[in-house]
């Protein structure tokens, strides 16, 4: 038997050291929260992303009754943003979630669906992407999506 050991690199940053594009990039993905539709779980999540032409596209997640019917923030605004620019990177997406009248302390993460899908965004532009999750006490940053999907299932395995 031998073992595989996976290493994943997160830069743990309080807001006052990021940049100054990730810290609009963060308050954009804040500022997206107000707008969520999250009438059945109360978990208002907002997300940004940062295009190859600096502009910033953000989005918020979209429930319905039907429960499997509605879409997390970070897929409503790829989507929207591979829609509207479809020859646009996307450098960077920022997340941040409202629960219970304040910002989540802790980092909020893309769940494993959306995952997928950024992934997918960065194999499309051929480009990784920065993820930047908020939380009241810190930022987590990743180089690109590859470090939150090990073991991914990717276009390369369909060639
Ligand atoms: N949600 C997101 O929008 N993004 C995440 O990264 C995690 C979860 C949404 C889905 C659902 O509307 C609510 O948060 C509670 O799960």
């Amino acid at each position: 038997m031998k073992e595989i050991n996976l290493v994943t690199k997160i830069a743990v940053y309080p807001l006052a050291e990021c940049s100054e594009i990730e810290k609009k990039l963060i308050e954009a993905a804040k500022e997206a929260t107000k707008k969520a539709y999250a009438p059945y779980s109360g978990f208002k999540v907002g997300a940004a992303v940062l295009l190859e032409n600096g502009e910033i596209i953000s989005g918020n997640n979209q429930e319905n009754a039907a429960y499997p019917s509605g879409l997390c923030a970070e897929r409503t605004t790829v989507f929207f943003a591979n829609a509207t620019y479809p020859d646009q990177k996307i450098e960077a997406i920022a997340v941040a979630a409202w629960h219970k009248d304040r910002f989540t302390n802790e980092v909020i993460t893309p769940c494993g669906g959306c995952r997928q899908v950024l992934l997918e965004t960065e194999n499309r532009f051929n480009a990784p992407m920065k993820i930047l999750m908020y939380g009241n006490e810190a930022v987590y940053m990743l180089e690109s999506a590859k470090d939150l999907l090990p073991l991914s299932f990717g276009d390369e395995m369909l060639k």
